[in-house]
């Protein structure tokens, strides 16, 4: 049994981060596994019996082997199976060819009698995925791991007919190691079986192998899984220190001795290697035979570039490990010089600047695309977000896709990376609280290994509302989870989500080095008094609910009460019971200074929860985002960009509508969200009145505007002077499509994207706002349309359909190029009496 020098009982490899430098001649080799799947939904035949009450051997979950399954406790599969699809022989010649990421729900159908709150999707049950390859015979004598960023749940992986493991929390990444099963030179069968418990999630988990998948190469002795830990403790402009702790596996039957060199270079923006920086060598590490051993060292690093949210500027330390001159293996981590400070009376600093969290939480999935990993995608929400003038996502409410935080860390966005939505009490009968007596400290150490060298990370977040709170176990979890990430990383504070206002109070806050509070702005005061000393923030604020485009009138507070075709009206002004509007949270932060900053619940619409309309609605997404699920802005959008980015000039009319044909005469109120301090508007070139910010004041309303067709103009002023200038016309009819891809040269890789709005509009090219007019897609060249959407929650229409209706004017089209074929690829829209629309999207 291998003897680990440090915490955490994973199987030992290692984590590259950036692929640029796969090219390097080092003995570790990281290849992607995504391609050649095979896949097939549900147990074939026989097997489900068989596999839903057997329990052999090393796959042991005590209380996470059981779940509810019509009022019953029953056991949960594991363990050896020879007559099953794990077996290498086993008939896989009619299953389903799929490349990874791969959610196996996304597609649909829709089922218009699901539970909304999970999106409608066919998500629960079981899953299978196998894998014919080889691997050559040079490979004798390495070490060959399996790393796994994410897979939908209760995984349990067979190579070659034998059990190698698994790992349940389908929101963790885990590796399993390989040797003693493969066969170097020959055929080898991998089979992974995913089994998601029906009730199990208060959302739309996705299912299958939803994130990347890698095969990864070593020698013996080789660095270990996760395992450099590289921090700053004393920045300072002229100079810096960095700590570099690597735990080096042997994994040979001998002693080995080796020396650790760790190189410092600057990373460039594309994440290629740049200038050289410093290096330190530390030999004679002595290693016994299947032990692990730890090498620590440090460098200065003279006048660093910091890390910071406008200069996203990093370095990576290059670790060589040899041994008699031989190198053993090569191993790049990525990291940022930056400090971060949360201060009880004064907020969050970055490098001692105070900086105000602007920030979203977010769920998993990608819209149309599910959960299947896709790093364009999670590009484009941050672009979006960036726009907005967010700075700091959280990970609501579990540990996130690689890929997001490599992305932060490129981008220049803060993170909160959270880690469960439960702990020993659940929200639903089948969640997390079936494993979290076994497993939270695997799940907690992985992510924290996992995570701990980005520098986008400023929290880690020991969990969302959990029902402990209030409770004796509740301090005691409390205190674990803190206790376990300082020893995991004591550069970074913990908190939790809290939604129960005693947490504030009952010794729940003391477990915390920072304070979160969900939905509490009357309350940061009292906490803040109670508990000098004790940094605060907003974790989860505001879940405004609305619908991208839709105005009820009357306009008033809180209509969602169904009548209205189940949508929500866009004068942001709805919220359910224990959330607020935007405005009431700034409120709160800004009487508040010492509070750090908030978390919008959400930043993007999401798969499931779609409050208000639950239940017996055709609802199958969230009705939250300050986007809609294809990621067009809401009005909301231009509310938290006037708040966020005072230094923009921008002016924003609500409602994005002014075609009321029925409501000539009648009071139709017009709000602007602005940057400005005031502003003018105009009908028709007549002044509806100047108005001025008052003090909290975040929205200038005319409430008594009677509509007439024509023109809408809002003139915002900022100190006196002209800042900002906005027009809203009403159209004619619809007469054309229009079409704008978001970039329309893609790399030729089988994974890019490109967004395509497609536009109904007048002939003169406005957007035709109540437009709903039914789409037929057609592409051609090297790209297929991989889903379309129109971001209403209410469209069952399945994501792949090539057919869709606009929804108040617009529609997504997401192409998605094809691997080694470049060339043009063509998107055609065709509507019924409309103009058709063609775009060119490049792929090298
Ligand atoms: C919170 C919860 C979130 C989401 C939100 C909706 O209480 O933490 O996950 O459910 O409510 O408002």
């Amino acid at each position: 049994m291998k003897k680990h020098l440090v915490p955490l009982c994973l199987c030992a490899a290692a984590f590259l981060i950036s692929s640029n430098f796969a090219a390097q001649a080092a003995p570790r080799e990281r290849l992607s596994f995504d391609s050649d799947w095979l896949f097939t939904k549900g147990e074939p035949l026989y097997l489900d019996s068989l596999l839903a009450y057997t329990n052999i051997q090393s796959w042991v979950m005590s209380t996470g082997s059981q779940f509810v399954k019509d009022g019953q406790v029953v056991s949960r599969p594991s363990g050896n199976l020879d007559a099953s699809c794990a077996h290498p022989d086993f008939d896989d010649s009619a299953w389903q060819h799929v490349t990874l990421p791969h959610d196996w729900a996304i597609a649909g159908p829709f089922d218009p009698n699901g539970p909304g709150d999970t999106g409608k999707l066919p998500w629960e049950g079981v899953g299978w995925y196998r894998k014919h390859f080889t691997i050559p015979a040079s490979d004798q004598g390495r070490r060959i791991y399996l790393d796994i960023d994410g897979a939908m749940s209760y995984a349990n992986v067979w190579l070659n007919g034998q059990y190698v493991g698994g790992w349940p929390y389908g929101y963790a990444s885990w590796q399993l190691d390989l040797t003693p099963y493969i066969k170097p030179g020959a055929d080898n069968v991998l089979a992974i079986r995913l089994d998601n418990p029906p009730d199990s999630s208060r959302w739309y988990p996705g299912a299958g192998i939803y994130r990347n998948v890698w095969l990864e190469k070593t020698a013996p002795v080789h660095v270990g899984h996760w395992g450099t830990y590289v921090t700053t403790p004393d920045v300072a402009l002229s100079a810096t220190t960095v700590k570099i702790q690597v735990a080096v596996d042997n994994d040979s039957d001998s002693d080995a001795t080796v020396s650790v060199k760790n190189e410092i270079y600057e990373l460039n923006a594309d994440s290629t290697k740049g200038k050289w920086v410093g290096s330190v060598t530390t030999d004679g590490l002595a290693i016994p035979p299947h032990a692990s051993q730890l090498s620590e060292s440090q460098i200065v690093v003279n006048n660093p570039r910091l890390w910071s949210l406008e200069k996203p500027q990093r370095y990576v330390v290059v670790t060589s490990v040899e041994q008699l001159g031989q190198l053993d293996d090569q191993y790049n981590t990525p990291f940022g010089v930056r400090t971060i400070k949360f201060d009880a009376d004064n907020g969050f600093f970055l490098n001692g600047e105070q900086v105000h969290l602007n920030g979203v939480c977010d769920h998993a999935d990608l819209g149309a695309l599910g959960t299947a990993v896709n790093t364009r995608g999670l590009e484009r929400q941050i672009q979006i977000l960036k726009e907005m003038g967010c700075n700091a996502i959280r990970t609501s409410h579990n540990p996130p896709a690689p890929e997001l935080l490599d992305l932060c860390d490129r981008m220049g966005m803060l993170v909160m990376d959270e880690s469960f939505d439960c702990w020993e009490r659940g929200k639903r009968p089948n969640d997390y609280h079936l494993l979290f007596k076994d497993w939270h400290e695997k799940d907690w150490r992985a992510e924290l290994r996992r995570d701990r060298n980005h520098p986008s990370i400023i929290l880690w977040s020991i969990g969302n509302e959990v029902p402990d709170q209030g409770s004796p176990a509740g301090l005691r979890i409390g205190a674990d989870l803190t206790r376990i990430a300082h020893e995991e990383d004591p550069t970074r504070p913990t908190t939790a989500a809290c939604d129960h206002i005693q947490s504030g109070f009952d010794g729940f806050q003391k477990n915390l080095d920072v304070f979160g509070y969900n939905y509490k702005p009357f309350e940061y005061a009292r906490v803040h008094a109670a508990n000098p000393g004790l940094p605060i923030f907003g974790s989860e604020t505001a879940s405004c609910i609305s619908t991208r485009g839709e105005y009820d009138f009357p306009v008033q507070t809180n209509k969602d009460d169904g009548k209205y075709g189940f949508q929500v009206s866009s004068y942001d002004l709805s919220a359910p019971p224990w959330a607020t509007i935007p405005d009431v949270e700034f409120k709160g932060q800004d009487e508040n200074p010492f509070v750090a900053g908030e978390f919008v619940w959400t930043g993007f619409d999401y798969l499931g929860e779609p409050t208000p309309y639950n239940y017996d609605a055709p609802s199958r997404s969230s009705y939250f985002g300050i986007l809609d699920l294809a990621g067009f802005k809401k009005d909301r959008f231009y509310l938290y960009q006037a708040h966020w980015r005072p230094d923009f000039p921008m002016a924003h009319i609500v409602p994005e509508n002014w075609n009321w044909p029925d409501r000539i005469g009648q009071i139709t109120p017009v709000y602007v969200y602005t940057s400005g301090d005031s502003a003018e508007l105009f009908l028709n070139g007549q002044s509806q009145g100047l108005l001025k910010k008052g003090p909290y004041q975040y929205r200038l309303c005319w409430n008594n505007v009677k509509y007439q067709p024509g023109e809408l103009k809002v003139v915002a002023y900022k100190n006196g002077r002209k800042w900002a200038t906005s027009i809203l016309e009403t159209t004619g009819p619809a007469a054309k499509l229009v079409m704008t891809p978001d970039r329309d040269k893609l790399a030729a890789d089988g994974k890019d994207l490109s967004f395509v709005t497609v536009a109904v509009t007048d002939k003169n090219g406005l957007i035709v706002p109540d437009a709903q007019n039914w789409l037929h897609f057609a592409v051609s060249g090297p790209g297929e349309i991989v889903a379309a959407d129109n971001g209403d929650p209410t469209d069952l229409t399945a994501f792949p359909s090539h057919e869709r209706k606009a929804f108040h004017g617009l529609c997504m089209v997401i192409i998605r190029s094809e691997l080694g074929e470049p060339g043009v690829v063509r998107l055609t829209a065709i509507a019924d009496n409309l103009q058709e629309a063609t775009a060119s999207i490049h792929t090298r």
